[in-house]
């Protein structure tokens, strides 16, 4: 098991490694001493981990409750915020106990929102069942739920006590999320992490599927949290360096939203990546071999390096992005593999990037 330790305005642990979810109730004592739990799910994942997760804590010692939702993005939401908020509050929860968050990106931030507001705020744990969530969502504090406004408009910057990230409950992973995650693996490569970048060409895919016996997935995940974690520790609040993380995140986001987010973050993502490195080699801002690459790395994974939208249909989306001020926004270029920058843009110049990204 690798543990890796985050530094920002909380200290906590993530802790990756196989199997290492058998070690929850141990690993939450170490934090929390005695404390009620409530296991936050949605009810697929409830159904596969949820009762282990919950005798686990219990065999520690742990009083346990469960809040299980229904799957999906749209769940992200005040309705489901509220619901928990009012179990949490019926079955008269304190500021001692704590909220574990079972799950994806969509678990992690409906839960952490909780926990961030709850009684002004009470300890959470991430304990993330997708590739996604384990590389990105579940650490460094982004908590959130989406408004009809907006994705991901009403949140807290709230840090878990701790993540617990077990490779082996990624192996029941259906494909096209392990996919998805993979977008993000590829963004951690191409904006910091060349030799990340060089092993994800050197290896097979189907060779990740099942890799949770040799480590390799391990690895890679481990990578991805070490450099989330000099971004975290640096810019905490997310005003500078952390920006970086967005590679691929603002022409993604448009993709998204024009999509009615049917098309998952990740394969949304995987296209910004190669619409702004595409623009980007035509402004002189990207090597030709750098913008290959990435096009190259996406596509091997089973990932777009395109989207069917327009660009009429993706700017309304890019322009309400939290990431624009006004009428001015910092777009993430990867210049060479394993170094990105920000490029300032007007919102009106935004159509001329993605036409020279290839957007029609
Ligand atoms: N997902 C990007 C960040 O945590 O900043």
């Amino acid at each position: 098991m690798k543990r890796i330790r985050i530094d920002a305005s909380k200290s906590y642990t993530v802790a990756v490694g196989s199997g290492c979810a058998a070690e929850t109730g141990r690993e939450l004592k170490a934090v929390t001493g005695n404390a009620r739990v409530m296991v936050v799910s949605d009810d697929n994942v409830y159904a596969l981990y949820g009762k282990q997760v919950r005798r686990d804590l219990e065999t520690a010692g742990f009083g346990t409750s469960g809040f299980v939702f229904p799957h999906g993005e749209e769940h992200k939401n005040l309705e489901t915020y509220g619901k928990l908020l009012e179990q949490l509050c019926a079955e008269n929860f304190g500021r001692s106990d704590l909220i574990l968050a079972l799950g994806g990106g969509v678990t992690g931030d409906l839960a952490g929102f909780a926990a961030a507001t709850y009684q002004r705020g009470i300890r959470f744990a991430q304990m993330p069942t997708t590739l996604l969530a384990a590389v990105d969502a579940s650490v460094g504090g982004k908590t959130a739920v989406d408004l009809k406004g907006g994705k991901n408009q009403a949140g807290a910057f709230c840090q878990p006590s701790l993540v617990l990230c077990d490779t082996e409950l990624m192996r029941t992973l259906p494909e096209e999320e392990f996919r998805a995650g993979m977008a993000e693996v590829i963004k951690y490569g191409a904006i910091g992490d060349s030799g990340l970048f060089k092993l994800l060409e050197e290896t097979e895919p189907e060779t990740l599927r099942t890799a949770g016996a040799n480590g390799l997935l391990e690895d890679i995940i481990a990578r991805c949290v070490e450099q989330k974690k000099i971004f975290v520790q640096q810019d905490e609040f997310d005003n500078g360096a952390r920006m970086l993380l967005n590679f691929g995140h603002t022409f993604g986001h448009g993709i998204e939203g024009a999509s009615g987010y049917q098309v998952p973050h990740g394969f949304a993502v995987a296209a910004g990546m190669c619409i702004i490195s595409r623009a980007a080699e035509k402004r002189g801002l990207c090597g030709s071999q750098t913008r290959k690459r990435i096009e190259t790395l996406v596509k091997k994974y089973g990932l777009p390096a395109e989207t069917g939208f327009k660009t009429e249909q993706l700017l309304p989306f890019i322009a309400s992005d939290k990431k624009v001020k006004g009428c001015h926004v910092k777009l993430v270029v990867t210049g060479r593999i394993g170094h990105a920058g920000l490029v300032p843009a007007n919102v009106a110049e935004l159509a001329d990037w993605l036409h020279d990204g290839g957007v029609e």
